[in-house]
């Protein structure tokens, strides 16, 4: 029989084994490593491939969702269904605080695919235009490199996949669902063909501008093009509205405060010889900081109205909030940044993690930035480096690098992984639950 010395060395000895051989492999070169496995990797390609093939429109996901759960259930992790119509709610660790959650939206375009390759739409009008369902695949793969590592997971990873973020409402839904409830830290990321794979890019602060619509009918008198006397003419008047709408980022806004207005439709009129009753115009606008929003569409508003007056028009215009929510500015906490650096770095090499200026495009990840006290968004590089043209997203020839896959569900998992261990909570009291599962 050993001395108890001997047993507590051996003991010892071997607790400390464990957590070495642990540690390395689920850091986060290790997790790579992993992801790139083409027992994974394929698995993860052939699940975007499914989704791609099969695109539906917001809150129509019903087969993706339905992917998304049987892989949830091969893998033996709980989730919550429906939320928000389609979305899913996975739930990988403790089932205690913290709580750390990874979203991906699931949702397609209206638009036809121009891409002929054998894993091509087959829904006449719609695309996978813009990479959500290499989203979803990448976020099933974070929830196996969890699965496989739960039983050290020091608190709960909630994996959210969400509906209709192309409509803007999708995100917002899931939260009034209570999705985030109790939830301390989100990330989320975008595919770009900006950067190369096995690069990523984001900012503490502002990432993405707010958004708006609007639209604008202005109404005069039609009548004859030959007695413009006898009218009071909508598409004078409503040319000088596009104009003085120009006017509002030039001259009215903070040039370190970036914003964005532009009128992108423009109706009236059907003859050459007649001036039509009215115009209808509208467009969108976008701010980095939610004062700059505000400010905006209440100009705006302003704007229509008074330049219309100038040439006798009436005018009303509409902001379509309840089928366009005002999405607002995606803001990045700065602990999050340190902490996505960290990681990201470890994986990547820290050369290869860059630090990028906003775009004003918009995700309705803001609406988890605003609920969730710390978020983090970023993006994530796929450029195929054949040399040929790189297609933005939206485009009906987008294509997907199925190499940044392995990346994506990686970083996922990784940033998770390491906020659960940094972030322990002290109490084991059931005081923090997530709401029931
Ligand atoms: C504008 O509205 C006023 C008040 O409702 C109305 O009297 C006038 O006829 C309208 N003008 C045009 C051009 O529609
Ligand atoms: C890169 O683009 C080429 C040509 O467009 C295509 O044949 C190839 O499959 C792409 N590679 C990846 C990894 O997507």
């Amino acid at each position: 029989m050993a001395s108890p010395k001997g047993v507590a060395l051996a003991l010892l000895l071997s607790l400390l084994s464990s957590v070495l051989a642990s540690s390395s492999s689920r850091d986060p070169a290790g997790l790579l490593e992993r992801a790139k496995e083409s027992e994974l990797s394929d698995w993860m390609v052939g699940i975007r491939r499914r989704i791609h093939e099969n695109p539906e429109l917001g809150y129509e996901e019903f087969k993706t969702s339905e992917i998304i759960r049987r892989e949830l259930d091969d893998m033996g992790i709980a989730y919550k269904h429906p939320i928000a119509v389609t979305g899913v709610a996975g739930f990988v660790g403790t089932g205690r605080p913290p709580f750390v959650a990874l979203r991906a939206d699931m949702d397609a375009l209206a638009m036809q695919e121009s891409v002929e390759w054998e894993h091509k739409s087959k829904v006449p009008g719609k695309m996978h235009a813009c990479g959500h369902d290499a989203h979803v695949a990448m976020l099933l793969g974070a929830a196996k490199l969890l699965q496989e590592y739960r039983d050290e997971l020091q608190g709960t990873v909630v994996l959210l996949f969400q509906p209709a973020e192309e409509r803007g409402s999708g995100a917002k839904k899931m939260i009034e669902a209570g999705a985030v409830e109790n939830v301390d830290a989100i990330f989320g990321f975008h595919v770009t063909p900006e950067f190369p794979v096995g690069v990523v890019a984001s900012r503490p602060g502002p990432i993405l501008a707010g958004s708006g619509f609007f639209e604008a009918v202005i109404s005069g008198k039609g009548g004859h093009g030959a007695l413009p006397q006898e009218t009071i003419d909508p598409i004078l008047a409503a040319s000088n509205v596009v104009v003085s709408l120009q006017h509002l980022v030039s001259r009215e806004t903070d040039p370190m405060d970036s914003q964005v207005v532009t009128v992108a439709k423009f109706q009236g009129g059907t003859a050459f010889n007649v001036i039509p009753d009215s115009v209808t115009l509208g467009g969108t606008f976008r701010s980095l900081s939610n004062r700059g929003f505000s400010q905006l569409k209440q100009r705006i508003e302003e704007v229509i109205v008074a330049q219309a007056s100038v040439q006798r028009c009436n005018a009303t215009t509409d902001f379509m909030n309840k089928e366009h929510p005002f999405l607002p500015a995606t803001v990045n906490s700065k602990d999050l940044h340190e902490h996505f650096q960290k990681v990201a770095g470890e994986m990547l090499g820290s050369n290869n993690v860059i630090e990028k200026q906003p775009v004003t495009g918009g995700d309705d990840f803001a609406f988890f930035s605003e609920a969730v006290p710390r978020a983090y968004y970023y993006f994530l590089g796929m450029k195929n480096d054949s040399g040929g043209p790189h297609h933005p997203a939206h485009s009906p020839y987008f294509t997907i690098n199925e190499e940044a896959l392995s990346y994506g569900a990686a970083l996922h998992a990784s940033l998770a992984v390491r906020y659960l261990s940094e972030n322990r909570s002290p109490s084991t009291s059931n005081a923090n639950l997530h709401y029931e599962l």
